[in-house]
């Protein structure tokens, strides 16, 4: 194990074989400041698994976990009683927010937000720059935290670039969210969901839009049809032909 610290810590939870490269923080303690409306606390020290590498300026907080073989990149943060399972990838500059769960094989890209409690199923790949809440009360003012709002997302769902994803929502396994979509609602297995607000593409709407295309195409005959055969008369009166 390589480590780079500017203060004692207890590597014992650090597999030997695990890479940390200069300017990782390790084992920060999450800040207490009265300021918060959630202080933030710690119940377990840092966890890092066998051969997983941790890139140069990430922050890692105590009571984080990180499986083995994973990659994080420069800039990531892992947040306390964050989860990741194995086997995974987390880009530059992505947060993973406390008490949020990755299972394992789990890939997001650069500048992604998992907000706290969120939970990803195994394989699942997230774009760059997806936004994530976990609140989605209105009273900000004078706010107080009572608890998060978490989503979940299945497994091996593709997550497009820019996505922004409601707190509070079940997305199914299987699921394609196109980049830039807005999804306020539940997402069902294996669908796909595209725009602002996000509507279910596929299944029931690709039925209706080749419904709407076949009853187009048979007005379109109808009109060849009567345009050949029907008269007018000079009042502008059809007369059936
Ligand atoms: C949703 C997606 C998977 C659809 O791909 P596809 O099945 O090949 O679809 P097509 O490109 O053939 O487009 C089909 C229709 O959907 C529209 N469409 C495609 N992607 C869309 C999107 N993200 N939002 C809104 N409409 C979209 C197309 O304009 C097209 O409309 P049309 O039928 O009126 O012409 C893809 O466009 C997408 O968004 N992938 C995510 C990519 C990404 O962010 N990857 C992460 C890399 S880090």
């Amino acid at each position: 194990m390589r480590l780079a610290r500017a203060y004692p810590v207890d590597d014992r939870h650090i597999h030997d074989t695990a890479v940390i490269h200069p300017y990782v923080v390790v084992d920060m303690i999450p800040s207490a400041s009265p300021s918060l409306a959630r202080a933030g606390h710690a119940e377990r020290l840092l966890s890092i698994g066998p051969r997983t590498e941790i890139m140069p300026f990430a922050l890692l907080y105590r009571g984080a976990h990180i499986g083995s073989d994973c990659l994080i990149g420069n800039h990531a943060t892992v947040r306390e009683q964050a989860t990741i399972g194995d086997r995974c990838i987390i880009g530059q500059y992505v947060c993973i927010s406390y008490d949020a769960e990755l299972a394992d094989e789990v890939r997001v890209q650069n500048g992604t937000l998992i907000a706290d409690g969120w939970k990803v199923g195994r394989g699942t790949f997230i774009g760059v720059n997806v936004s994530t809440m976990s609140d989605r009360r209105r009273d900000v003012v004078d706010y107080e935290f009572k608890g998060s709002c978490p989503s979940v997302i299945g497994e091996r769902c593709l997550i497009g670039s820019g996505a922004v994803i409601l707190p509070g929502i079940t997305i199914g396994n299987d699921v394609v969210i196109g980049a830039g979509a807005l999804v306020t609602k539940d997402i069902p297995d294996g669908a796909t969901v595209l725009g602002q607000p996000s509507r279910v593409m596929g299944t029931e709407q690709q039925a209706q839009m080749i419904a709407q295309r076949a009853m187009a195409q048979a007005l379109a005959n109808y009109q060849n049809i009567t345009r050949d055969t029907d008269q007018w008369d000079g009042s502008g009166a059809r007369q059936r032909a």
